[in-house]
């Protein structure tokens, strides 16, 4: 395939940024999204120009390093991380656009590259869960049930890519922080601090700059890991008990 690329390129935070295109030749269906820019970045050293900045980690869809809105689409045109979308997602010829996320929460570090250390900030306001030290338990001293333990399994998918907030046009990360309160709080073990978990960490995110939920939804359809939109329910519905019990 030859491609045509619109990516964006910005040399700093302060910095304005701006598009440039750049044709990319001989890439294969069977590539991932990284390596063709990683080919490209080959051909940019060769011509002398300094090559795209873009972050990436495990490149196996599970560090959540890779976020990219490509042709307007958070992760591109399929339901999985950036590292994961194949080239045959793509079509000869075809012009793609490749920007960073936008949300004031995730400031541009530089070319495609964002700061996503909001989310890590959330993460820490959530504090820690209250174990007794000692011997491990038995592992059957304390039961959970089936439906909460699928449900905390599920949440716990998360991986923390960023993909809801740059999807929302609130620039909201509830699906985000809906899925880290369900995952603890369906748990025994996320009881004992579980309303002064929900309340710190929703007030982190606010004060991180992310907006509130509307109900659009956009978060959940561009979540690689298939966050239900019903984790934001549980979301309120614990921030209200937390509030009404303190
Ligand atoms: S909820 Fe989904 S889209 Fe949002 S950070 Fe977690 S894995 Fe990424
Ligand atoms: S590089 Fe780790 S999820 Fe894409």
């Amino acid at each position: 395939m030859n491609l045509t690329l619109k990516i964006w390129r910005q040399d700093n935070a302060a910095a304005a940024g701006r598009f440039e295109t750049y044709p990319v030749k001989d890439i294969s269906e069977d590539m991932s999204f990284l390596e063709m820019l990683d080919v490209l970045n080959e051909q940019l050293q060769a011509d002398g120009i300094e090559p795209i900045a873009f972050d990436s980690d495990c490149r196996e869809g599970i560090c959540g390093m890779c976020g990219l809105m490509i042709s307007g689409m958070a992760h591109g045109p399929e339901v999985t991380t950036t590292c994961q979308l194949h080239m045959r997602s793509f079509t000869d010829g075809d012009e793609i656009t490749v920007e960073p996320w936008r949300a004031d929460a995730f400031p541009v570090v530089r070319d495609l590259v964002v700061d996503r250390s909001a989310f890590d900030r959330i993460i820490q306001s959530g504090g820690y869960i209250s174990v007794n030290t000692g011997a491990a338990p038995e592992a059957h001293s304390q039961l959970v049930p089936k439906p909460q333990a699928d449900r905390a399994f599920e949440t716990a998918k998360c991986i923390g890519c960023g993909a809801c907030v740059a999807a929302c046009p609130n620039a909201s990360g509830m699906l985000f922080l809906g899925a880290k309160i369900t995952h603890l709080g369906e748990l025994p073990q996320g009881q004992p601090e579980r309303d002064a978990r929900v309340v710190s960490m929703v007030n982190t995110h606010d004060h991180e700059g992310f907006g509130g939920c509307t109900n659009i939804g956009e978060c959940a359809a561009a979540c690689p890991k298939e966050i239900p939109l019903d984790v934001i329910s549980q979301l309120n519905a614990d921030f209200r008990t937390a509030r009404s019990r303190h």
